[in-house]
């Protein structure tokens, strides 16, 4: 067997799932995506939500002004869908290069969705608009009824509202964010070439027992919530398969410590410091370096239909410190792996 290699140039990635926030926590946060993808599709949960185009626009510029100067970075921008979003105004954002894509919250499923759809069939039209334009939609896929156990929500949407969808709408470009699940996954690679998923870190490296045994662990809760280890082991499988189906999407979701630290914590697990770090050695441990490529900077971008990075970044096999916490603007944020060590490092431009 060849000796595994000490370093690893792929093409510049994007991150095709995250959470920048506003303010000062975003001026704080984008700095650490900029410097390892080219691009990254920005979710539209603020509060309140990024719901038109304008609003996409007036915020696509605050997060310009936080890229440090002379760094590569191009946000992409969300619009969030409502029971009255107009199809008019989606298709001239899509048009006219402010959207990408439009996201599907359903209400009251994660952070800020509180103003999210609450029946699929009420947004039909701009479903419909969306597919005759080729403009992809992102969907968080948990359904939100308190009868159904939160471990099963993923599961549960794929039968009740994600399948009719499809269904109904054969050429719209799904993206199914952040699969947790092994249903997911087999949902995924059994659809359409329309249909694509994201995967997270932290789905790749914990279960949920990260969360909850010997105590509960805040900082490993997020949307939705880590499953058992089959679940874990499937997802694994899909993100190093080389199927073009599956591609990095973070979800990092910034939220300041006391946030997380509290009586109800938010959910939402802040990725980004160390997000190519994180990705590389599952690869690694899955004998998948070759394939880290193709999830990180390639199938997202064939999916959206964007043209593939021109630049390269560099990964080295040096211990990775990953601090306590993060400067995260009016306070302070626990980083995934926080005070552990990643067998790899970005080398800086
Ligand atoms: C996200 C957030 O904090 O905005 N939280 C999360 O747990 N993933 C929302 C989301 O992506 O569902
Ligand atoms: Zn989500
Ligand atoms: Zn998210």
């Amino acid at each position: 067997m060849a000796p595994a290699p000490d370093t690893l140039t792929i093409r510049r990635p994007d991150d095709l799932h995250l959470h920048f926030r506003d303010g000062a926590t975003m001026r704080a946060v984008v700095p650490w995506t900029a410097r390892q993808f080219a691009r990254a599709i920005v979710m539209p949960n603020l509060s309140p939500p990024v719901t038109t185009s304008a609003i996409a626009a007036g915020y696509r510029e605050r997060i310009g002004a936080a890229v440090p100067e002379g760094v590569p970075f191009e946000p992409l921008m969300t619009a969030y869908l409502t029971d009255d979003t107009d199809p008019d105004d989606i298709a001239a954002g899509f048009a006219g290069g402010v959207l990408t894509a439009a996201k599907l919250y359903p209400a009251g499923a994660t952070t800020n969705s509180a103003s999210g759809v609450t029946d699929i069939a009420r947004i039909m039209p701009v479903l419909e608009r969306m597919a005759a334009i080729g403009m992809p939609l992102c969907v968080h896929g948990e359904v939100t009824g308190a009868e159904v156990d939160i471990f099963d929500r993923e599961a549960v949407f794929i039968d009740r509202e994600l399948a009719p969808l499809v269904a109904r709408l054969p050429v719209l470009k799904v993206i199914f964010e952040h699969v947790t699940t092994a249903e997911a996954v087999q949902f995924v690679q059994g659809a359409g070439t329309n249909v694509a998923a994201t995967i997270t870190p932290q789905h790749l490296h914990i279960n949920r027992n990260a969360m909850l045994a010997g105590g509960i662990r805040p900082h490993m809760y997020c949307l939705p919530v880590a499953k058992r280890e089959t679940h874990r082991l499937a997802l694994r499988a899909a993100a190093t398969s080389g199927s073009p189906k599956f591609f990095l999407g973070t979800d990092s979701a910034p939220h300041h410590r006391h946030a997380k630290e509290a009586a109800c914590g938010c959910a939402g697990i802040f990725n980004a410091p160390f997000a190519l770090e994180s990705y590389l050695q599952v690869f690694e441990e899955e004998g998948a370096l070759d394939r880290f490529e193709g999830f990180a900077s390639e199938h997202g971008a064939r999916f959206y239909g964007l043209p593939l990075n021109e630049g390269v970044v560099t990964l080295e096999r040096l211990p990775a410190a990953v601090p306590a916490e993060i400067e995260g603007g009016e306070a302070s944020i626990v980083p995934f792996h926080a005070g552990d060590t990643l067998n790899w490092r970005l080398v800086s431009a």
